[in-house]
């Protein structure tokens, strides 16, 4: 049995003193919960965030990491660095970085490694625009992403990677992919798992849906058998909301 995770994704909403408070009430809302609970915050409220989170069952996550140690990258930020400031967790390759910042399979992949070497968990996203939809390529896109994200991890490691599939065109925008849509990608993502790192790791991969997933429909969602948690973003801004979505089994 894998334990569900449903992490928030706050993308750039939140001062450290929002930051702060929400975590502040989320912490008595969310603290019978079955499944692991992660915030993903701004770089600049991870170090307030674990601060306020402390004794609670709350991790701190942080939305992007650069790939080398250090060095000249001006406004970039080390997995070294993310980890000492208080991140447990750390997103990578979301779709807004992918579409805004020119992120690529290839640096989804150099930031993968480079947080798994500096111990960080890694939530990784993968999934299709809505013309790949249609024109038939969820399957091999999502496929894809995957195998080129994890390339040069060995099966241990693969086992601990969190994956977040999450249509493009589900996120942000209200519209959620139906609970056997989420289903059946999920499995066509754990099956490219079996077949490059066998049965036994596929099976230990945490795999969440993201988009759009709120209350009124994280229950559907997470009845699913492949579906093993969700990635929150216009949700996981109210404490009452997330803690809604975490609390989805009770
Ligand atoms: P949303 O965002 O829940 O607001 O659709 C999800 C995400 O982008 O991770």
């Amino acid at each position: 049995m894998r334990k569900a995770i449903i992490a928030g994704n706050w993308k750039m909403n939140k001062t450290p003193a929002e930051a702060k408070a929400l975590v502040e009430a989320l912490k008595p809302l969310v603290k019978e919960a079955s499944c692991d609970v992660v915030v993903c915050v701004p770089a600049v409220d991870i170090a307030t965030a674990k601060a306020a989170a402390k004794g609670s069952n709350i991790k701190v996550g942080a939305q992007n990491v650069h790939f080398a140690k250090s060095g000249a990258y001006t406004g970039e930020l080390s997995a070294d660095m993310l980890k000492e400031a208080g991140a447990e967790y750390v997103i990578i390759g979301h779709s807004e970085r992918r579409q805004y910042f020119g992120e690529t399979d290839a640096t989804v992949n150099q930031r993968v490694l480079a947080a798994v070497n500096a111990g960080l968990k890694v939530i990784l996203c993968v999934g299709e625009k809505l013309e790949e939809r249609n024109a038939g390529y969820t399957d091999a896109l999502v496929e894809y992403q995957t195998l080129i994200a994890l390339t040069g991890l060995d099966k241990k490691q693969v086992e601990k990677i969190v994956i977040a599939y999450e249509p493009v065109w589900a996120i942000g925008t209200g519209v959620t992919a139906t609970d056997e849509q989420a289903n059946e990608t999920i499995g066509v993502i754990r099956a490219a798992l079996a077949r490059k790192y066998g049965k036994g790791t596929a099976n230990k991969v945490r795999i969440q849906y993201g988009g759009s997933m709120k209350p009124s429909n994280v229950k559907g969602l997470m009845a699913q058998p492949e579906i093993d948690g969700g990635l929150i973003g216009g949700a996981s801004l109210k404490a009452e909301d997330f803690a809604a979505v975490v609390n989805y089994d009770k």
